[in-house]
């Protein structure tokens, strides 16, 4: 378990400083638009031919992939933090079909499933851990993709209230890349979508997976009749 005392701490403590500054100050050091941005063309396609997609961000931040998505269809972009907000909607003026919403996207995303929303495209890139959407994102995709975020937990600080967060989500404190996108796949499973990983990228201390998710008949995925 973790030792408040042990000298790991106070280096650990202080790389956790740095990491804050740069979220701050915005560093794209710490945001890796390029590689989210070709993943997002490599997933999506490189030449949007279809320019009709319903894309949900929710977390967009000052709009470095906001942009992109916007070729691809409309876009729901929400910031929580005032001062973001307003950069984002400045860098994304010129775009008529990108709407903003200055929410905290932990909770609104329970009112866009209250509200019966679908979208093709739902991206989930917070700072944290993405855990508290699952499994109910899911009812926001009937077919479509899902980039997601991922914090690696090896490479950050593990206090207690981290690791009962990651017990609680993964049964284990330090899972692996493997054991979460089993755990990812199989929240799928909780509202009979299914979930295949098409691609995982590695941004240092950060993994960012896509999925495809489709909608599945319970009888037909599990060979059950109802009789
Ligand atoms: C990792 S950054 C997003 C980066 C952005 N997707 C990009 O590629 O440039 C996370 C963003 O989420 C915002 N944020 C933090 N908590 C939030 C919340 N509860 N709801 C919505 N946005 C939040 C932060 O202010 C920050 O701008």
């Amino acid at each position: 378990m973790f030792d408040e005392k042990s000298n790991d701490k106070t280096y650990r403590a202080i790389r956790h400083d740095i990491t804050r500054k740069k979220q701050s100050e915005y560093c794209d050091t710490l945001h890796h638009p390029n590689q989210k941005i070709n993943q997002i063309k490599k997933t999506l396609g490189d030449a949007p031919s279809n320019k009709d997609l319903k894309i949900l961000e929710l977390f967009a931040g000052q709009g470095n992939l906001t942009k992109v998505y916007s070729e691809y269809g409309s876009v729901i972009a929400n910031e929580y933090k005032s001062s973001v907000f307003d950069i984002l909607k400045d860098n994304v003026k010129e775009m008529s079909l990108v709407s903003c919403n200055r929410v905290d996207s932990f909770l609104h995303f329970h009112q866009l499933i209250s509200d019966k929303q679908k979208f093709d495209v739902v991206d989930i890139d917070p700072y944290g851990f993405p855990n508290r959407f699952f499994p109910d994102v899911f009812l926001l995709i009937e077919q479509g993709v899902m980039f997601v975020t991922m914090p690696k937990p090896y490479v950050n600080i593990l206090n207690g209230i981290t690791q009962t967060h990651l017990i609680s989500y993964y049964g284990e404190y330090n899972p692996n890349q493997e054991s979460i996108i089993k755990r990812i796949v199989l929240w799928g499973l909780c509202h009979w979508r299914q979930v295949e990983l098409i691609d995982c990228i590695d941004c240092k201390s950060i993994w960012r997976f896509s999925f495809s998710v489709k909608k599945v008949k319970a009888t037909e995925y599990t060979g059950v009749k109802n009789r």
